[in-house]
């Protein structure tokens, strides 16, 4: 799949969203998630679990090569970060917390998807130490603005 592909779905699921079809708020209740990440990653296991813990349900990828993937989805290279998503049309980068996808997904802004750069201490998969605050952003050929805040699992601001 190209970037084509990927904003041709977006804008797919957003009229299909804004028609209330059926089908889409049915797909919203079971989101499928597909992680490409490293085969060493440690850290990008701990987020599927989060993930999964979350009721989303995973699929796991293993990349020889991200930058690649990234490229492909269209993620700008200062967002990347360690494991590359894909649910309901929209990439999601590196740490997100499970209830910023869940609104991702149920809001269906207009974007290429949503970003964790870095690997903040605290995010979901890299738990331990002393919380810090981070953002996620939502990101897209339109722009970027921060999308929700977080401490750790908790929305904050
Ligand atoms: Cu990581
Ligand atoms: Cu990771």
């Amino acid at each position: 799949m190209n970037t084509s592909d990927v904003s041709r779905r977006s804008a797919l699921g957003i009229g299909a969203a804004a028609l209330m079809s059926p089908t889409v708020s049915v797909a919203a209740q079971s989101p499928v998630i597909r992680v490409h990440k490293d085969p060493n990653c440690g850290c990008c296991t701990g987020w599927v679990r989060h993930l999964e813990s979350a009721g989303f349900h995973v699929t796991v990828q293993e990349e020889r090569n991200l930058q690649d993937i990234q490229k492909r989805l269209g993620v700008p290279a200062d967002l990347a970060a360690c494991h590359t998503a894909e649910a309901g049309g929209y990439v999601i980068e590196g740490h997100v917390p499970a209830a910023a996808i869940q609104r991702l997904l149920k809001e269906r802004p207009a974007a290429t998807g949503v970003a964790v750069p870095g690997m903040p201490v605290g995010s979901p998969g890299m738990e331990g130490g002393t919380l810090e605050r981070y953002a996620v952003v939502l990101f897209g050929p339109d722009g970027r603005r921060t999308f929700m805040e977080f401490e750790g699992l908790r929305p904050v601001g």
